[in-house]
């Protein structure tokens, strides 16, 4: 049986559309930064659903890293899946963002999602039938004061994913996005959530949740999916009310949020490992 390829599968809407995957029999290539979590992760969830499990350790952020785990995923395993889920955001106003961490975001949600599919894409097309899911985000809709590149990341897949759809239209494989609404995974999305009102928290659907729809929806060959029932509501929302009228709700609304990025200005990776802050302008990488 072909393997499915999760990235950013060590932890949050990935851990949970791997163990998804792995629920309904399919084998996988699960791929994180280094670390322990994932090998651990792919051991727990081979014992648990038995099926083999790979964990391949690189940061997308990397070019050499992409074209390591890309040939080795080509070298050695038949894949039909392929999904682009690691992706990272934050709020912050725009000229107090470190470039570095300006970076981070166009390199992972954008570079590292084109540079796989372009790689996987040839292997891909070997397959009877194939699936590309790219994990977008409702903020793909709309434009979001204090988080700018990341609506914008997530525009670029949006289209980028259509464009390709059109493209590929007469072959057998399926380009596919979700537009999650927030969910709780890391600390610091707890952190923002729990800076709205009550109201917003209890329309929040769990990463698990999230998965769950998406996967069944995606093995039923739907394009375009808005997991939950609030998330279609606020698509809605967005798509029929000008944003002339949103803009003023949209900076009261995320200006809640900043003071997360300010308690997170100085931890390291925002979240996960990687080696970048949200603050810190003048600290230039060694990438
Ligand atoms: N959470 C939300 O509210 C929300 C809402 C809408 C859309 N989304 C989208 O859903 C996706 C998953 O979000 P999440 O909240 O589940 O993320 P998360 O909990 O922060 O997990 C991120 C995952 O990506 C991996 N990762 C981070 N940087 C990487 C790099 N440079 N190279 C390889 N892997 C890397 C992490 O690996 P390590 O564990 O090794 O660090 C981790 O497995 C993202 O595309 C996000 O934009 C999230």
């Amino acid at each position: 049986m072909a393997y499915t390829v999760i990235t950013g599968a060590s932890r949050g809407l990935g851990l949970e559309l791997a163990e998804e995957n792995a629920r309904l029999g399919r084998s996988l290539i699960l791929v994180a930064l280094p670390g322990e979590e994932l090998g651990q992760t792919a051991e727990r969830i081979k014992k648990k659903y038995s099926v083999d499990v790979v964990a391949l350790e690189a940061d997308l952020t990397q070019k050499d890293e992409l074209d390591r785990i890309t040939q080795e995923i080509t070298d050695n395993y038949d894949i039909d899946v392929l999904i682009n889920n690691a992706g990272v955001g934050g709020t912050y106003n725009f000229l107090e963002a470190s470039e570095d961490f300006l970076e981070l975001i166009i390199d992972l949600n954008v570079r590292a999602t084109v540079f796989l599919t372009y790689r996987l894409l040839p292997a891909l097309l070997k397959q009877s039938k194939a699936y590309v899911l790219n994990i977008a985000s409702l903020a793909a809709l709309s434009p979001l004061p204090f988080k700018t590149i990341y609506p914008a990341s997530k525009a670029f897949i949006n289209f980028f994913s259509k464009s390709l759809a059109i493209e590929f239209f007469d072959k057998n494989i399926l380009f596919s996005i979700a537009y999650p609404g927030p969910m709780p995974t890391n600390q610091q999305v707890k952190d923002q959530i729990n800076s709205h009102g009550r109201s917003t928290r209890m329309f929040v659907l769990s990463a698990q949740r999230t998965a769950q729809i998406v996967m069944k929806q995606l093995f039923k060959n739907k394009q375009l999916i808005i997991p939950g029932f609030f998330n279609k509501l606020t698509a809605l929302f967005i798509k029929i009310t000008p944003c002339s009228i949103r803009k003023w709700y949209l900076r009261r609304t995320y200006s809640k949020e900043l003071h997360v990025s300010k308690k997170y200005r100085h931890v390291k990776g925002i979240g996960n490992r990687s080696k970048w802050t949200i603050g810190s302008k003048h600290s230039k990488s060694t990438k």
